[in-house]
């Protein structure tokens, strides 16, 4: 992809799951990358790659990482904000800690990172025009309700709209913003939600709900959130892509079975 052996980027929630592809791919497409997880992520790299322990709703934290980001490899070009959690349920069930748990790593963690990248971002003269690119991991549960989604569909549509936002009101300053709306990927994540008791029809069901007929790979979010980041993406801005084997594309209701297909 084209730039990325010239771009200084940030991963968080880089020691797992889509994170972690991410900052695999990026790596192997010659980017100098910064990951970011609660323990410093173990990634095979060379001096192209810094490890950093931070707790993303930290704002203190979040801005010594950035600092830290720019005094080793000069400037930042990227974020791919990955950093997040799942949780929620019916409300009658939810209580205070649970929803201010979610919505504050998710939705608050998103604001307190692209706070701290846009100010240095602004810091910085545009290269080819552009002084950077933030890519945030929203879902499909931010584009439509699930069943007991509750706090985290709040918290990733919340995602898609913050991201508009940053896009509509930085894009003067050569500052791209995207959302990623991931379907159904096999990550831990996903393995702890699958795994709780009598889930497995459930999971079948969701699997099946993806036109492709199967859940995706941390690989192919990683391959778009390299591709927004790089100068490929230069005229892509404010959008929230599904990328999810066609799950929000419509539904079937078992049609194409009768069509024979
Ligand atoms: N897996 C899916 O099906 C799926 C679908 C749609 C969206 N997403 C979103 O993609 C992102 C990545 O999910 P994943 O499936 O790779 O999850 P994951 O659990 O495999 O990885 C998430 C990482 O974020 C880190 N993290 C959590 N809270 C943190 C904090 N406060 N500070 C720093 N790091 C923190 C965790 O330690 C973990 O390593 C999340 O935002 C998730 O909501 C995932």
């Amino acid at each position: 992809m084209q730039g990325l052996d010239r771009r200084t980027v940030i991963v968080t929630g880089a020691a797992s799951g889509i994170g972690a592809a991410t900052a695999r791919r990026l790596l192997a497409e010659g980017a100098s990358v910064t990951a970011v997880d609660l323990a410093a992520p173990q990634l095979d790299g060379d001096d192209r790659l810094l490890g950093l322990a931070a707790d993303i709703t930290d704002a203190e934290a979040v801005g010594a990482v950035v600092a830290a980001a720019v005094e080793r490899f000069g400037r930042l070009d990227g974020v791919v904000h990955a950093a997040g959690v799942a949780g929620g349920g019916p409300v009658h069930l939810l209580d205070d800690a649970e929803w201010a748990r979610v919505i504050g790593i998710n939705l608050t963690g998103t604001f307190v990172v692209a706070r701290a990248a846009i100010a240095r971002m602004l810091e910085q003269e545009p290269i080819d025009g552009e002084r950077g690119s933030i890519v945030t991991l929203a879902s499909i549960e931010g584009l439509e309700g699930t069943a007991g989604g509750s706090a985290y569909n709040a918290s990733k549509g919340g995602v898609v709209l913050l991201t508009k936002n940053l896009a509509i009101d930085y894009g003067r300053q050569g500052i791209r913003v995207n959302a990623i709306c991931p379907g159904f990927i096999d990550t831990p994540m996903l393995a702890g939600v699958f795994g709780s008791e009598g889930m497995e029809g459930v999971a079948a069901h969701l699997t099946e709900e993806h036109k492709l007929r199967r859940r995706g790979a941390p690989e192919e979010i990683a391959a778009v959130a390299a591709f927004l980041v790089s100068a490929d993406a230069s005229f892509v801005t404010g959008a929230a892509i599904p990328v999810d084997g066609g799950y929000t594309a419509g539904r079937d209701h078992g049609v194409t079975e009768l069509m024979g297909l």
